[in-house]
């Protein structure tokens, strides 16, 4: 019986230390806090890439290398991480997680701890009511035979809408400009790579796709990243109301 509940006490540590609560899930990699220990103190946050699927381990080493070289110059701008939430790593290489395998990881995933701050939601989930409300609007209108009649009907609600989302993704704009300046694409500009933390303040997360461009970034190369995220964000605008669509993108603040 003694024995028995020592196994599990060892059990629960082991799980904590591996990982902790999934804060989230991407396509490419699941991220935990707290991380797993780290040079004797623990990373704030570790991402476990998912091999095997879009990923081989090839790759993976290939985005961790690059990775350390984009987070360097991160730090560089945002020491304190008050714009970006970028990895600074602990291991000299990454760690082969095996002993994972206990936990649903598997063998051929590599674990990446970082430290890295925690940050509160997506920016689709800070802004659901928001999002949820222009999707519904969006799915009514185009699947009724009477679309230009609604269409007129949800005209004011859309304009407040689109007005709320100018401010949002403005926010957003500010930070993708700071990245900008230093000649860094982002390369994943979606919601889910937009974090909101406690105090409402936005981050950028997710380099895994960043590259330091050789020459100064063209205007439209900067246009296209955003124009991405506006695009995700609100499928459907530009087909049901181009004229507010147009009028969101074009905005000077976003
Ligand atoms: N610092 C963090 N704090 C809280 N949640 C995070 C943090 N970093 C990542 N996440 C969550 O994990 C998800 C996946 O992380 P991400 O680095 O974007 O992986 P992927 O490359 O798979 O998209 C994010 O969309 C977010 O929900
Ligand atoms: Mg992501």
């Amino acid at each position: 019986m003694k024995r028995k509940t020592l196994r599990r006490k060892r059990q629960a540590r082991k799980t904590r230390k591996q990982g902790g609560v999934r804060l989230g899930k991407g396509a490419y990699g699941r991220v935990y806090a707290p991380g797993m220990l780290c040079k004797g103190t623990p990373a704030q946050v570790t991402k476990v890439l998912n091999i095997g699927r879009d990923m081989t381990h090839e790759a993976a080493m290939n985005t961790i290398r690059k990775l350390k070289v984009i987070s360097a110059k991160l730090n560089e701008i945002d020491p304190n991480q008050d714009f970006f939430l970028y990895p600074e790593f602990c291991d000299e290489e990454p760690t082969l997680s095996n002993e994972n395998k206990g936990d649903g990881l598997t063998i051929y995933d590599i674990a990446v701890s970082y430290n890295m701050r925690r940050a509160d939601k997506t920016l689709r989930e800070a802004h659901k009511a928001e999002f949820d409300e222009a999707d519904k609007m969006m799915d009514t209108i185009y699947e009724s035979e009477d679309m230009e009649i609604l269409r007129k009907k949800h005209r004011p609600e859309a304009e407040a809408l689109a007005d709320k989302f100018v401010v949002i993704f403005g926010k957003v704009k500010t930070l993708l400009d700071k990245l900008h300046s230093i000649d860094i694409l982002h390369g994943d500009m979606s919601s889910q790579n937009v974090m909101v933390m406690k105090d409402g303040s936005y981050r950028l997360i997710d380099f895994d796709f960043s590259r330091i461009n050789s020459t100064p970034l063209e205007p439209f190369q900067k246009r296209e990243e955003m124009k991405n995220l506006v695009d995700m964000s609100l499928t459907g605008w530009n087909k049901i109301y181009p004229d507010l669509y147009t009028r969101m993108v074009n905005s000077p603040a976003i």
